[in-house]
Formats: C-alpha cells, structure tokens, sequence
C-alpha cells in the first residue's frame, strides 16, 4: 500500500516522527498560579498521542515566572513543574508519539488574563497575581501596561532562564525543544521595529534585532546536544508594512538554521493590536513554502488546516515537511484516524485499546 505523504515519517537528527500531523501548541490556561501542569494538560495532550499524531507539542511554557502570558500560564522552571511534565511526557511516549515543548516568555505581552476571562486584552494588577513585565523596549502592547525595557544583564539572565528550562525540558523527556519567537510575544518583540527602538546592539538593523533568538538558538543547541531537534515558531510577517516582511524572516530562518536550528514552524501576526490579518484555508502555508525554498530549512505549515486531503496536498507538493493543526485538533483530537481513512490508507499504529473502533 502506498503510504500517503501525509503519513510517510519523518527523521529529524534522532527523533523519528511517525507521521506530519503535528499538534500546534494551545494556552489551556489551566494551571494554578504556580505554573505546574495539572490532569487538564494531562487529557488534553494525552488524547492527541492516543489519536496517533505524530508529535505533541506542549502549549507556550513559560521559561520563568515574568514569561507567563497569564497567572494560569504553565512554566519550566521549577522541579514541580519538571517531575509534572515527566508525568505527561511519560504517558505520550507511551503512545508510541514525540512529544515537543515550546519554550516561551510573553514579554511586554504578559500578565493578561485567561484567553477566555472577562478582563482578556487587559494587564492582570498584582493584587490579582499580576506583574510588571518587560521588553525590548518601553513600548505597550495596545492598551497592556508599559513594559520595563531589559538591560544587558537582564537579556543574559533571560538567555540563562531558556537555557536553564531546556534543561529541565530534557530532563522531563522531551524529544523536541520549540522556541516561541512568534505571536508578539519577546523574542519577536525583539525581533519587530514596531516593538524594538533600542540603540544598542539590539536594536536597528535586522541582524541586531536578531542577535537574542540566536543567541537563544545557540545556548539551547550547546545543552540539547546533536540528537535533539530545535524548532523556532516565526511570526513570517507582521502584515503591516512597518513591521517584519516575509524576506526579513526568510533571512532570520537562515541564520536561526545556521545558529542550530532544525525546523522552522511558520506562523505569523501577533505583534500589535489591530492589524488585519486576512486569514482563510492554509492562509500561511505561502509563508512556509517561502522559508522553505528561499532559506533552505525544513518547515511546518500551520493555520486553517482542518481536511486531511488539503494536509496531505501540502506535504505532498513540497510546501511543507508537516503540519501543525491547533483547533481542529481541539475538534477532534482523533484527526489522524479520520485522516487516515480519508486517504485510504489503514493506520498500522491503531491503539490496541480502540482497535474494535476501526473501520
Ligand atoms: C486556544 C488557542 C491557544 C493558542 N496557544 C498558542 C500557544 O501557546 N503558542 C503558540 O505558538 N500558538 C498558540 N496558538 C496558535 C495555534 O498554535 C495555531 O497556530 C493557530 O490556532 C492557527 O492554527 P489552527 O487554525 O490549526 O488553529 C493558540 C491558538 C488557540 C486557538
């Protein structure tokens, strides 16, 4: 039987990932204010490995405690933390899946609310498990309080605390370590002009806007070795003429690829508060295909990739070497199972639990 390209496993350095339906990382803001993952993160990642993805990745973990989006952000950098996602990591190799983290830190988009919550879009006060955040800069997010901006030594012990969770993240299990610079959050702040007027080298030209996600890339490579595989969420453009463009970030993948990262997971927006972006069915799949051919670097596509033939088609032209789907995901966690299906194609890792479940 031929095997769809969609199902067709992919080897980066040594992780081998049984198939390119990849979970997309989702804020469940579902931890207490301590930042441990609770049974939630357990069931909602667990139900995706026992629907056969072929990687779990794990929601923005926050690489301390001022990296949090929200007080119910889950975080990486305390050993309750680690021994709860062992738990969780445990249980999807169990399943016989890869399981990623993304290794986060909101910046001057933290101490928000829930996604969910009344005050959403607005900055959480301390009284309410708030705090101030920082920034490249002085510069708000829309109506979100004003950050500190990082000095030097705040940069350098921002780099120690993402090198410090990839620790704990290997030491939990995780075969694949993502580093958020996408969606606004501080590693694309760093990397946007519309988020960064620093002076220093920092600041100005792109290769100085770059010089955290490198530094970044490279302190996490020296830990996670030659075996493991980096990933690096991009914002490909910030879809406003002021902001990054698709060139500029095709540019950064090829450094961020040079710099030790394997995949590059292509996102895009986020960095300021009312900016249309046009969104419709494998809307940044264009994006990817662009890293991809012009950078020279493995790449997934993500967003609006809900039918497994159009997932499939993406793989199959060369757009893509995965896909990472996030609320059809949600929808149904079993995507691969009906995605198998779809393509004619019978799935030979059925969990033996649900076999009498198959078609
Ligand atoms: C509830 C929710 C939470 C999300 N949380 C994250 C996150 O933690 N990190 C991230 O990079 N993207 C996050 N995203 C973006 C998704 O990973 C994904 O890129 C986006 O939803 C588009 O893909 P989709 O159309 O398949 O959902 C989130 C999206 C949703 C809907």
């Amino acid at each position: 039987m031929t095997v769809p390209a969609l199902f067709q496993p992919l080897t980066i350095r040594s992780v081998t990932f049984r198939n390119r339906i990849w979970l997309s990382p989702l804020c469940e803001y579902s931890a207490e204010q301590d930042g441990v993952p609770t049974d939630w993160h357990l069931a909602h990642l667990g139900s995706v490995a026992i629907g056969r993805a072929g990687l779990v990745m794990t929601e923005a973990t926050a690489v301390n405690a001022v990296g949090r989006i929200s007080p119910h952000d889950v975080g990486i950098w305390t050993d309750a933390q680690e021994a709860t996602w062992k738990r969780i990591v445990d249980f999807i190799h169990s399943q016989g899946v890869a399981a990623g983290i993304q290794l986060a830190h909101a910046g001057r988009k933290g101490s928000t609310a829930p996604g969910w919550g009344a005050d959403y879009d607005d900055t959480t006060p301390p009284e309410k498990g708030g705090w101030t955040t920082v920034g490249p800069s002085t510069l708000a997010f829309g109506d979100y309080a004003a950050p500190v901006a990082l000095d030097r030594a705040g940069i350098d012990e921002t780099i120690a605390d993402w090198v410090d969770a990839a620790k704990r993240a290997l030491r939990a299990g995780f075969d694949v370590l993502e580093i958020h610079a996408a969606h606004g959050y501080l590693v694309h702040q760093f990397l946007s002009p519309i988020a960064n007027d620093r002076t220093d080298e920092y600041g100005g030209s792109l290769e100085n806007r770059a010089r955290l996600l490198l530094q970044i890339v490279r302190a996490v490579r020296e830990v996670a070795g030659d075996d493991v595989p980096i990933f690096v969420r991009v914002s490909a453009t910030d879809w406003t003429p002021e902001g990054l463009q698709s060139a500029d970030i095709e540019q950064v993948a090829a450094w961020a690829h040079d710099a030790g990262a394997d995949l590059i997971d292509t996102s895009s927006g986020g960095i300021q508060s009312g900016i249309p972006i046009s969104t419709g069915p494998g809307y940044q799949v264009a994006l990817a295909s662009g890293i991809r051919h012009t950078a020279e670097v493995p790449v997934n596509a993500v967003g609006l990739i809900t039918d497994p033939h159009q997932a499939n088609d993406i793989v199959e032209s060369g757009q893509a070497d995965a896909v990472m789907l996030g609320r059809e995901l949600m929808r149904d966690p079993h995507f691969a199972f009906r995605a198998s299906t779809a393509l004619g194609y019978k799935l030979p890792y059925w969990p033996e639990q649900y076999e009498r479940a198959q078609p």
